[in-house]
C-alpha cells in the first residue's frame, strides 16, 4: 500500500425525511443561493421540501444549471451572488447542479477569467461554502472536492479540483430518487461502476481493505442496480444505490492505490463533441480500454473476474474475455448501450476525438501513463 493523507470534510445526512433538518446546517445570519437544474425538483416535491426546510432563512433561487453545466451560465449566477450578497450556496440537485454550484463557489472571488480554474489549473484560495441535496446518485459529487464543467461555446469539458469545494453537508434521502428515469438510473448506476473500477483496476499493491471495499461495492451495484429499475420504488434497493454511490468516489477506496481515469477522460471528450451523458461514454470506452490494456492490469482483471463475477476457468486468458462480457453486458442491463455506433458517432470522429486529447494535453493517460493518443485511438476504434 502506498502512503496517503486521508481527510473528507463532509457531514452525511442520509435518509427519510432528512431534507426538513437541512436548516440547522446553514451558519446563521447566511444569505443562501439554492442552485437547481431544470426543473425535476419542482415536479417530485423536492423544491417543496427544500423551501418547507429554509423557512426563517434569507434565500434566493438560480434555476437553469444544465447537464454537463455549461460555464457560460454558471457565470450569470455569479453575477447574482454578487448582487444578492450571497454567502452561502445550496446546490439542489444531480451531480451537474452540485459540480456547477462549486465553480460558482471558487468563481466569486477569483480575479481574472474563471475558466483558467479549469483550462490553466489557476488556483483559486477562497471559495463560498457550499452544501447539497442529491437527487441523483453517481458521481460521488456530494462528498468530493472535484467539479466537471463544459464550455459550451468551444465545446470543451474539463475538470478541476479543490478541498475548498467539498461540501460542507450533503443531504441523501433515497426517496429523492423515485423519480428519476429510467435512463438516469442506469447512467447513475454505469458512473458509480466505473468510479470504483478506475481506482480499483490498475495492479496489485497489496492494498486489501481498499480492494475487498471495492470489490463490496461493485456486488453491490451488480445485485441492486438492476433492481433500481425493476423495483423503482424499493426505498432499500435506492438507499443501498445511493450509498454506494457516494463511497465510490469519496476517496475512501482511491487511497494508497494507483489510480487509472483514463476512461473518463477519453469520455469526457465524447460528450464535449457528441453530447453523450457522461455514463454513456463510460460504457462505451471501458470494456474497449480493458481489453486494450488486458496485460498491464493482468492480475486485476483475474481478481475482478474471480471475485465480483465469480467466474473460473484454467485458462487466463478466457477468464479475462469473460470478465469484460460480463462488464459489458451489466452495461447493456443497464439499459446503456455500449458502443459508440449505437449513438450515431460515425467512426471517422474517432480522429476528433484522439485530436481533442492531444489539444488538452492527455497524452499519457492510466496508471502507467501508457495510453498514448495511439492507444486511445485503438481504443476508440474497437469501441466503435
Ligand atoms: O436538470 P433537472 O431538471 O434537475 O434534471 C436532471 C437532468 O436532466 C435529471 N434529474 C436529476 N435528479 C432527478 C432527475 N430527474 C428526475 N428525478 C430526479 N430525482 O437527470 C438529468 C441528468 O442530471 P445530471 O446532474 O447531469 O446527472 P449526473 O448526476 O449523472 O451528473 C453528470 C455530471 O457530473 C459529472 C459528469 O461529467 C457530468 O457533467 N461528473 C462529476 C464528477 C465529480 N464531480 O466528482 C465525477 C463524474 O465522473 C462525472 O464526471
Ligand atoms: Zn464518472
Amino acid at each position: 500500500m502506498q502512503n496517503f493523507t486521508f481527510k473528507n470534510p463532509t457531514q452525511i445526512l442520509f435518509g427519510k425525511g432528512q431534507i426538513s433538518n437541512l436548516a440547522q446546517h446553514i451558519p446563521a445570519g447566511a444569505r443562501v443561493l439554492m442552485t437547481y437544474g431544470g426543473g425535476s425538483i419542482k415536479t417530485n416535491g423536492v423544491y417543496d421540501q427544500v423551501v418547507a426546510a429554509l423557512q426563517g432563512i434569507t434565500w434566493f433561487e438560480f434555476a437553469g444549471i444544465e447537464p454537463n453545466p455549461h460555464y457560460e451560465t454558471l457565470m450569470e449566477a455569479v453575477a447574482v451572488v454578487k448582487a444578492k450578497n450571497i454567502d452561502f450556496l445550496l446546490a439542489v440537485g444531480g451531480g451537474s447542479v452540485v459540480d456547477g454550484t462549486k465553480l460558482i463557489a471558487a468563481a466569486v472571488n477569483f480575479e481574472g477569467e474563471p475558466w483558467d480554474i479549469l483550462a490553466k489549473n489557476a488556483t483559486f484560495t477562497s471559495a463560498l461554502p457550499l452544501a447539497c441535496v442529491l437527487t441523483l446518485p453517481a458521481t460521488g459529487t456530494e462528498s468530493n472536492g472535484n467539479s466537471v464543467v463544459t464550455r459550451a461555446s468551444t465545446q470543451e469539458k474539463l475538470a478541476f479540483g479543490s478541498p475548498l469545494v467539498y461540501p460542507q453537508f450533503a443531504v441523501l434521502d433515497p426517496e429523492t430518487t423515485y423519480s428519476l428515469p429510467p435512463r438516469q438510473i442506469g447512467n447513475g448506476v454505469v458512473d458509480a461502476f466505473v468510479h470504483i473500477i478506475e481506482q480499483y483496476l490498475t495492479y496489485p499493491v497489496n492494498a486489501k481493505v481498499q480492494d475487498r471495499i471495492a470489490e463490496g461495492l461493485l456486488l453491490t451495484l451488480i445485485e441492486e442496480g438492476p433492481k433500481a429499475l425493476t423495483e423503482p420504488k424499493n426505498y432499500d434497493v435506492r438507499a443501498n444505490v445511493m450509498w454506494a454511490a457516494t463511497v465510490a468516489l469519496n476517496g475512501l477506496i482511491g487511497v494508497g492505490v494507483p489510480q487509472d481515469w483514463a476512461t473518463h477522460m477519453i469520455g469526457h471528450e465524447i460528450t464535449a463533441l457528441h453530447g453523450l451523458d457522461h455514463a454513456q461514454t463510460l460504457a462505451v470506452v471501458l470494456p474497449s480500454l480493458m481489453y486494450q490494456q488486458r496485460q498491464q492490469k493482468r492480475e486485476k482483471l483475474l481478481q475482478f473476474g474471480r471475485r465480483v463475477w465469480g467466474l473460473e476457468s484454467d485458462n487466463a486468458e478466457v477468464l479475462i474475455d469473460q470478465t469484460i462480457a460480463a462488464t459489458r453486458d451489466f452495461f447493456e442491463r443497464m439499459g446503456v448501450p455500449t458502443r459508440l455506433r449505437d449513438y450515431g458517432v460515425p467512426e471517422t470522429s474517432v480522429d476528433v476525438l484522439v485530436a481533442q486529447l492531444v489539444q488538452h494535453n492527455y497524452v499519457k493517460l492510466g496508471e502507467h501513463g501508457d495510453i498514448t493518443p495511439e492507444v486511445s485511438r485503438a481504443i476508440l476504434l474497437a469501441a466503435w
